[in-house]
């Protein structure tokens, strides 16, 4: 306690007092001279010079010593301040990157310009602590301002620059709905070890998803949708643990799923139609036990629709349509926690299990275009809610049962059966 008494003198005191009235006078000098381009002097403001030549021409030695201390701990301040704008490497970086595209409609690259690309570049923020670039989001559908004036939604040709991959600081990279971008993802984009949300879609970018995508470990949004993707899905894929949205809808990916799909424990939106995925549904998919939303529709995927998906916790949406998936429905399906079921155009043989009860709640339930047969069962009325529900298309045969959910559907739903028949079709 003593020590510390007296090690903190009365001059100390003045002297911290000024460095830190100082360092607030100088911290925002610094922004209005920001412009100025040598760090050291000309982002000390005069007061620090009216100062030192103050305590120089009065000549106390102490107060001289504390006046230098105080300018070097301001010069080291400049130095580190003049760091915080955006490093040049991570300039270069995105005028590489913005080189590789063309933006012949919006602008939106007219504001890249200037030192510091943390301030105003259009689509790019920096971590407010380390001043590296954390995200660069660009989209071509919103509802900045830069797009109601040129009335219209925005376009670009050109690739994604691997140049992208010296931002190593990136947490978020948003290039969507450009329509006109087209080459491959980079490679390297697997190197970025803070990159939580990839999302590229609306583009015409083609080649494989990286094969080691799995190193993205913070990746938590994968979507690619609406490109011209191909290849299989990389098995490497599965290992992303903290993946929770992935979407790769509408490209030309083909090859089965990955055996160990199910190892994205945090996965609730697995949405992969309109590709040319073959083979079976992997057992492992019934371990993600966040799966709300799984759509494989428009694939080619075989084999039968597994018991286990009726008994996924919370799976909502089911969109297993346009595939060729064989064998019967499993009854669970009919009874879960599914409100959206789509298995039309299926080869799906069998009756409609007689399952339904309180526990079936649908608002769409479409088993047209399969190979059904037998009767409409009669349970389906004491299904707690059925909106909309399709059995189109199939050899079901006999009366149509009457009461909910029968009363509110048109022929539509049950035309072109083997002999069906009774409202809304013509009487047996
Ligand atoms: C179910 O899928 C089929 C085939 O993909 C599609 O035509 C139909 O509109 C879907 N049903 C509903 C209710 O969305």
């Amino acid at each position: 306690m003593s020590v510390g008494v007296t090690l903190i003198s009365r001059t100390h005191v003045r002297g911290i007092i000024v460095i830190l009235l100082l360092g607030t006078l100088f911290n925002g000098s610094i922004y209005l001279q920001r412009s100025l381009q040598w760090p050291c002097f000309s982002l000390i403001p005069p007061d620090i010079f009216i100062y030192f030549f103050t305590v120089a021409f009065n000549g106390s030695q102490l107060k001289m010593r504390t006046a230098v201390r105080c300018l070097f701990i301001l010069l080291i301040l400049a130095v580190s301040s003049a760091v915080h704008a955006c490093p040049p490497s991570e300039r270069a970086a995105l005028l590489a990157f913005r080189a590789a595209l063309q933006e012949p409609y919006l602008g939106i690259f007219n504001s890249w310009t200037g030192d510091d690309c943390c301030n105003r570049w259009y689509g790019i923020s920096c971590d407010s602590v380390t001043h590296r670039v954390a995200d660069i989001n660009l989209r071509g559908e919103s509802e900045d301002p830069i797009f109601e004036r040129a009335h219209r939604t925005g376009f670009m040709t050109g690739h994604i620059s691997p140049a992208i991959c010296k931002l190593t600081r990136l947490s978020g990279v948003v290039i969507a709905d450009w329509k006109g971008i087209t080459g491959e993802i980079p490679r390297c984009i697997t190197s970025l070890p803070f990159l939580r949300i990839l999302d590229l879609i609306g583009n015409r970018l083609s080649g494989d998803l990286p094969a080691d995508i799995g190193r993205l470990r913070r990746l938590t949004v994968l979507n690619v949708a609406d490109n011209l993707i191909s290849g299989s899905i990389p098995a490497s894929l599965a290992s992303l643990p903290n993946l929770m949205h992935l979407d790769l809808r509408n490209n030309k990916i083909s090859g089965p799923l990955p055996q160990n799909f199910g190892n994205m424990r945090m996965l609730s939106r697995a949405l992969l139609s309109r590709n040319q995925i073959s083979g079976p549904l992997p057992g492992s998919i019934s371990k993600i036990y966040r799966l709300a939303d799984l759509d494989l529709s428009m694939n080619q995927l075989t084999g039968p629709i597994p018991d286990w998906i009726g008994r996924m916790a919370v799976l909502a949406t089911l969109n297993l349509d346009g595939n060729k998936l064989s064998g019967d429905i499993p009854a669970s399906v009919l009874v879960s926690s599914i409100s959206d079921l789509n298995l039309s155009r299926n080869y799906l043989t069998g009756n409609v299990p007689d399952v339904f009860g309180p526990r079936s709640y649908f608002t769409v339930l479409d088993l047209s275009y399969n190979n059904l047969k037998g009767a409409i069962p009669k349970s389906v009325s004491q299904a707690s809610y059925i909106g909309h529900m399709d059995l189109s298309h199939n050899h079901l045969c006999g009366p149509i049962p009457s009461g909910a959910p029968f009363d509110h559907l048109e022929a539509a739903s049950f035309v072109f059966n083997d002999c069906l028949c009774g409202k809304p079709l013509k009487a047996c």
